[in-house]
Parts: C-alpha cells; structure tokens; sequence
C-alpha cells in the first residue's frame, strides 16, 4: 500500500502539518517527555524550541502559515512558572491579538492556539497534538486566498 494515498479515492491523503514553537523550560521538555516516554501522538508536528513563549514574535507565526502550516501552537509555561518573569502574559497577550487578526485573514480559530505545558505533562502535549491534528483534519487544508 502506497503511503500517503488513500488507493479508493486515488487522491493524496491529506496530512495538516503543525509547526509547535515550545519554550525551552517548560513545553519543549514536556514534548521531550512525551517522546522518552515512548507516549503515541501524530507525527505531523515541527518543533521549534524558543527560550520562552515571550520570544515568539507575531511575525514568526505568520511566517509560519505562509510556509505551508495548516496550524501553529505555541506553548510555554504555566502561568507564574516562566523563567523569564512574565514571558508566557506576553505570548497570551499576543495570542489573543493573532487570534482575532488569523480570524480576520480568514482562517478558522482551530488553527492557532496558545498552551500551557509543564515540563512534567508529556501527555498534555501529546494530547494537544492528537486534538489539533483531528481538528485540521476536520477542517481541511487552508483555503486559497487565507493569511
Ligand atoms: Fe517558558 Fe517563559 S520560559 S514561557
């Protein structure tokens, strides 16, 4: 069996990828755990570890979608836990701001999120995974003339 193919329907299965900026105190650390761990989750993630969520710039995020991403997550630390003081209040700031700005370009909100991850919650991240996978899938791929 062809890989990436869906044989009946003789069209590429559609395979979202999502590009994960994760800070590296916290949420890179909880996805490290849910890879030593051994713990199940798509592979359609690309990781991008950052200092601090606060580092993420709104540019990079854009930059992302006009790559080629069907989602962007960025993840850091729980609140009152960034070792940059409040990092993490600037990334939730800036999320909200994207969020509504990705909105306006036309894309669906399922598309972006912002997460808190725990060094110790590999099956958090794991789960983000699953679930944003499932929704892009649900969604399909963006449509022409988006971000
Ligand atoms: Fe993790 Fe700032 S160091 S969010």
């Amino acid at each position: 069996m062809e890989k990436g193919v869906d044989l009946e329907e003789r069209r590429p299965i559609y395979e979202p990828k999502i590009v994960a900026f994760c800070c590296n105190w916290c949420s890179y650390a909880g996805a490290d755990l849910a890879g030593t761990t051994r713990l199940q989750y798509p592979t359609n993630v690309r990781i991008v570890r950052v200092m601090c969520s606060g580092r993420v710039d709104p540019a990079f995020v854009l930059k992302a979608f006009s790559l080629g991403a069907d989602g962007v997550l960025v993840a850091g630390c729980h609140p009152s836990d960034c070792h940059y003081i409040n990092g993490n209040e600037k990334a939730a700031m800036r999320g909200t701001f994207l969020s509504e700005f990705l909105e306006d370009a036309g894309l669906e909100p399922q598309r972006f999120k912002v997460e808190w991850i725990a060094g110790s919650e590999g099956q958090k991240f794991a789960n983000i995974v699953k679930q944003m996978v499932a929704e892009l899938e649900a969604l399909g791929p963006i449509a022409e003339g988006c971000a």
